[in-house]
């Protein structure tokens, strides 16, 4: 790969997704294997999160120190943006104690990508506002993959917050890309303008969206960026849209369910489905440190890798 950053699945090519996914399978068995790499050894991964996280920041860090790079971890809540430090004068700053990649997560979309135009390091978008979370995308297809294989025809419906969701934008594109048809399911006040013009159909009728479907992926409700009412109850919203068990009866025989997490239970999933045996979540979890295992590797190492 020959490239600085990655900023969204949108700047990705075919090629440049294959190359993640495979490298990505390469350290999933190491992981597999409990084995470490020293391919970043003298480099250092920063985190920069302007936004809570538990999975992707965790595993950032964890593919960092797999690979042998250093990590550190700004807090912001105790940095000095809290003094009113701009986020171009963070990222300068960060340059100057000579970080070699900033991940970065932030409530603004398209923060990333203005960071990327005045740093050195490699940046990666650890989720921006409501625009991409290309690393999250990217291991949900490495799990769809490692199940299925080849994905062409294989049917994927998102339900839930699509309005408010980076997730659901970056994973309309890359499964796209990967050759699935992509079904986005909300009510209508959780539908956001233009979304087919990603490349997904649109619906509000779960119970017709998941028939036949293989993948099925709920989001929960973004009350982070909600301000107002989208639905009139939680027990209304989890009846029609929630994913039960019974529901997942409409789907085909080989369907699996995955979650980007945190997961909501009784609200967009039921407890039963997150722990049932057709739940990858946790698989997801483990892929997601290869697939940043492999983003990390990939952006600094180019095609050296391993
Ligand atoms: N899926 C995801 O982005 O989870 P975190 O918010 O815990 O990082």
């Amino acid at each position: 790969m020959k490239r600085k950053d990655i900023l969204g699945i949108a700047d990705l090519t075919r090629a440049e997704i294959n190359e993640i996914l495979s490298t990505a399978n390469v350290m999933r068995d190491m992981l597999d294997r409990s084995e470490k790499s020293s391919s970043l050894r003298g480099k250092n991964v920063t985190t920069l999160f302007y936004e809570n996280s538990t999975r992707t920041r965790n595993s950032f860090e964890t593919a960092a120190k797999n690979l042998g790079a250093s990590t550190t971890g700004i807090s912001v809540a105790a940095s000095s943006v809290q003094k009113g430090e701009s986020l171009v004068d963070t990222g300068k700053t960060l340059d100057a104690l000579k970080t070699d990649v900033i991940v970065i997560r932030h409530s603004v979309a398209g923060s990333p990508r203005l960071l990327a135009g005045v740093v050195k390091a490699s940046v990666i978008n650890a989720g921006d506002g409501m625009n991409e979370h290309p690393s999250q995308a990217l291991l949900d297809g490495l799990t769809a993959q490692r199940h299925f294989g080849n994905l062409s025809g294989k049917k994927v419906v998102i339900v839930g917050d699509i309005k408010h969701s980076r997730v659901a934008r970056s994973d309309v594109r890359l499964f796209g890309m990967l050759g699935a048809s992509v079904t986005v399911c909300a009510p209508y006040s959780l539908l956001p303008c233009g979304i087919d013009g990603l490349g997904c159909d649109v619906s509000t009728d779960f119970d017709k969206s998941i028939r036949g479907a293989n993948i099925v992926i709920p989001l929960r409700v973004q009350r982070e960026r909600i301000f107002g009412a989208y639905f009139s109850t939680q027990e209304e919203y989890h009846e029609y849209y929630g994913v039960t068990q019974k529901r997942l009866g409409l789907c085909a025989d080989d369907y699996i369910v995955m979650h980007p997490g945190p997961i909501n239970r009784g609200s967009e999933i039921t407890g039963e489905v997150a722990d049932g045996d057709k739940s990858m979540i946790l698989e997801q979890v483990t892929n997601g440190v290869a697939v940043r295992m492999a983003m990390l590797d990939l952006l600094i190492n180019g095609d050296n890798i391993l």
